[in-house]
């Protein structure tokens, strides 16, 4: 997860002319239309003008309080939501203004993991059902390729092959997690964004699942962008460290930098709600 991180600048462009970013967001807004309390429409700001880069192979962590506008940046990223304006350039290719059939072509490439697989988990499909849809939407594989590759893909993510007729509900939550990645890594993506992936998981079970992740991501080649309320996890994972409030970015910085010398109050205030940082470094460690 470190390896490129001597090559970024603090503003998160990357040196050398080759080193052309993976993910490149430019000034991203997105408005909600709401209602107040007496039923007037009003607008919410959810982002309000994003920008930043992230390298191939490297992590950015997005941290920032409840309500600041992390899962909005998600979804715009993966194309659940769009943007009210800005842009996106994945691979040099703006999927915002993409038509709609190359756009479908770099999605897979882009995928996204929350914190409750059960929203990206169909419950009434089996563990290989869910491992072969991915499959399937490639095109590449015969029934036989489909079913030894979801093996793989369990393996892979350290489960037994021997689930694959249960159903989501009957494995555990860390199970469930590790499938969900299963489940992404079937489409082969370069970015995966990982929406508080560890926060309904137990202490220990969040270490291995932290690992895997890290694991994967250097046998992989994958870019990650790690969205986090815990600097502590965010300072373990990730190579830089964007601090979002009320919809912007208000500091970003290699992880070591934005924990010795943070210079904005919000970071101050994240890391001051991580009274357990130093015990829990070393612990994710093992
Ligand atoms: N679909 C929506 N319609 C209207 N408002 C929304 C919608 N989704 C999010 N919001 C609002 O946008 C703001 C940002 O929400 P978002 O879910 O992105 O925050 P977050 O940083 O992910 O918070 P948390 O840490 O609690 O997950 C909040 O004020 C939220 O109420
Ligand atoms: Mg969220």
């Amino acid at each position: 997860m470190r390896l490129l991180v001597s090559s970024m600048k603090v503003d998160g462009s990357a040196d050398g002319p080759d080193m052309q970013p993976l993910l490149k967001v430019e000034n991203l807004v997105k408005r909600y239309a709401k209602r107040s309390l007496v039923g007037a429409r009003e607008e919410l700001l959810a982002l309000h003008g994003v920008s930043f880069t992230i390298s191939p192979g490297s992590t950015l962590a997005v941290v920032g309080e409840s309500g600041s506008g992390k899962s909005t940046l998600a979804s715009c990223l993966a194309c659940l939501e769009s943007p009210t304006a800005g842009n996106i350039w994945f691979e040099g290719k703006d999927i915002v203004t993409l038509g709609e059939r190359a756009r479908q072509q770099i999605l897979p490439q882009i995928q996204l993991i929350f914190q409750d697989p059960a929203s990206s988990l169909n419950p009434r499909w089996s563990v290989l059902e869910i491992l072969i849809e991915p499959l399937i939407l490639r095109r590449k594989f015969n029934r036989e390729e489909m079913s030894q590759r979801a093996s793989s893909l369990l393996e892979r993510v350290g489960l037994s092959p021997d689930i694959v007729e249960r159903a989501p509900n009957e494995l555990s939550g860390g199970q469930r997690q590790r499938l969900d990645i299963a489940r992404a890594l079937a489409h082969e993506p370069k970015l995966l964004i990982l929406d508080e992936p560890l926060s309904a998981l137990d202490c220990s079970v969040q270490a291995q699942i932290a690992n895997l992740l890290m694991e994967l991501q250097s046998s992989l080649a994958m870019t990650y962008l790690f969205i986090t309320h815990d600097l502590a996890m965010a300072a373990h994972l990730a190579d830089e460290i964007a601090v979002m409030n009320r919809g912007r970015i208000v500091e970003q910085g290699p992880a070591e930098q934005i924990l010795k010398q943070p210079r904005h109050e919000t970071t101050r205030q994240l890391l001051a709600a991580v009274p357990r940082m130093v015990r829990a470094l070393p612990a994710l460690e093992q």
